[in-house]
Order: structure tokens, then C-alpha cells, then sequence
């Protein structure tokens, strides 16, 4: 089967093809996703919190980041895989933003890199591409600036942050982001921006009438427990999968019905 590209999921937004996105962490779970036919597959920074059980995504490293990275592409045949470059590696630097995204494609041989922000990171964006890396932007609720928000509730709400993100939208188009997230914004807002540009807006929390949708596997899987905003669809109760499969394992051990005559050598 053909590996998705850039090019790929431009075509796609002309064609009026949607894109489905979702995490992954490691090779298992990249296996699995990438067999079911996701287009983009995202190392999220939000490994911080399913992986590592952090509050925020502001702890993980980069290093951490490239361990992920690297997990997931080896299990990968087909999808795009984008890595984001986590909290302290690219912001008011624009040379050290290059060094963090090409130490990702180099030691995890990724396909892109995702950033949050808008003007505030404009430098480090060109710089970036410049190298010949492919930039994903990421606006609207930006996690790494959760201090700055207090809440993680929807942004873009009044008309000035609305304006703000629509122009930081158009200016990450013209700088060369192949494609941009949208999190946790007004419907109509996402619908205005993925209008106004050519590149594909990928919406979590940004409503339908955007070009593709990406969520966290391990909450659409219910693998994380009582996490309920109003964007999550959930396919699986995999938490409480899980916990009733291992509670009868612990019962069969205990019991001695496992390893049955079946089970032993
Ligand atoms: O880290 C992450 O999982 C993300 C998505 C929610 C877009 O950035
Ligand atoms: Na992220």
C-alpha cells in the first residue's frame, strides 16, 4: 500500500477527503493504528500525561520524545508520522528549534514535526523549514501554555483571540506548514479558517466542518478514566476491559486453575 505523505494529505483536503489522526506512543499500539488505515499517526507531547502520568505536558523531554518517536516508526507502513516537539525545544530560539527537529527526523526517522503557536514562533517555524522539514502548526488550545490559559477550556470564544488565531492560521499557511491542528475552538471559527486556507485544519474540539479529526487513542479506546470533554467519542471501555481480564488472572492464579494441563510443558 502507498505511505501517506504531505503531498498526500494536501490532496486529500482537495479532493474534500477527510484525514483521520490519532496518537501513538509506542510500537504496539503504532502497529494496531497504522494496520486500521489512519492516515497520520501523532507522537503527542500528550505522552507526558497517558505515558508518563504527568498533570501537563510540560515535563516531557525531548529525549523522551525521540524514545517515542523512534517506538512508533519502527512499527509504521503506511501512515504519516508526525512528532511533536515538546515544551523548551523550539520556543525563543529559532537555532535550537532546528537542532530539536532534526535530532527527531534523524534519531527517530519521523516525517514531520508539530509545533505550538502562532507569530510567537514564526522564526523558529522558517528555520525549520528551511531545513527541509515539514512543519505541522497547532492553535486554539495549545496545552504547553496551560499557565497562561489557568483552564483547559475552549479558547477563541471572544473576538479578539478569534481574530488572533484566524491571522496566525493564513500565517502559518504562508510560511509552509503542510497542515495545522485546531483544539478545542467554536465550531464556526474552525469552519472559517479551514476555508480560508488551502492547507488541511485537522479539528479536535473544532467541530465538522474542518478536513480531518485526530483524538488520543488511549481516551477514544477508554483506556484513561474519567477524562469526558464534550469532543471524545469513545469506541472502547478498555479500562474496565482490562482491569476485569486481570482481576481473572489474579483469581486463576490464586485459585491454581492456571496453567491448566494445557498450559504447561
Ligand atoms: O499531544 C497531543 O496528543 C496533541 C493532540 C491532542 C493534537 O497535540
Ligand atoms: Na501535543
Amino acid at each position: 500500500e502507498k505511505k501517506v505523505t504531505t503531498n498526500t494529505v494536501q490532496e486529500m483536503k482537495r479532493r474534500g477527503e477527510k484525514i483521520s489522526m490519532l496518537t501513538a506512543y509506542d510500537y504496539t499500539m503504532a502497529k494496531m493504528v497504522d494496520a486500521a488505515g489512519i492516515d497520520i499517526i501523532l507522537v503527542g507531547d500528550s505522552a507526558s500525561n497517558v505515558m508518563a502520568g504527568h498533570e501537563t505536558t510540560l515535563p516531557i523531554t525531548l529525549d523522551q520524545m525521540i524514545y517515542h518517536a523512534s517506538s512508533v516508526v519502527r512499527a509504521v507502513k503506511r501512515a504519516l508520522v508526525v512528532v511533536d516537539l515538546p515544551f523548551g525545544s523550539y520556543q525563543g530560539d529559532s537555532k535550537q528549534a532546528l537542532n530539536s527537529a532534526i535530532r527527531i527526523m534523524k534519531e527517530s526517522g519521523a516525517h514531520a514535526v508539530k509545533l505550538e503557536g502562532g507569530v510567537e514562533i514564526i522564526d523558529s517555524i522558517k528555520r525549520i523549514l528551511s531545513a527541509g522539514i515539514p512543519v505541522m502548526g497547532h492553535l486554539g488550545l495549545t496545552p504547553q501554555s496551560i499557565y497562561k490559559f489557568g483552564t483547559y477550556t475552549v479558547r477563541a470564544r471572544e473576538e479578539a483571540e478569534a481574530a488572533k488565531l484566524y491571522e496566525d492560521a493564513l500565517l502559518l499557511e504562508q510560511t509552509g506548514c503542510f497542515s495545522i491542528v485546531l483544539e478545542k475552538i467554536p465550531s464556526e471559527l474552525g469552519k472559517k479558517v479551514a476555508r480560508a486556507v488551502k492547507i488541511p485544519i485537522i479539528g479536535i474540539g473544532a467541530g465538522p466542518d474542518v478536513d480531518g479529526q485526530v483524538l488520543v487513542t488511549h481516551d477514544m479506546l477508554g483506556m484513561t478514566y474519567q477524562f469526558h470533554p464534550r469532543f471524545l467519542r469513545r469506541y472502547l471501555n478498555l479500562y474496565q476491559e482490562i482491569t476485569n481480564a486481570i482481576s481473572q488472572y489474579v483469581v486463576d492464579v490464586k485459585s491454581g486453575d492456571f496453567p491448566n494441563e494445557h498450559e504447561r510443558y
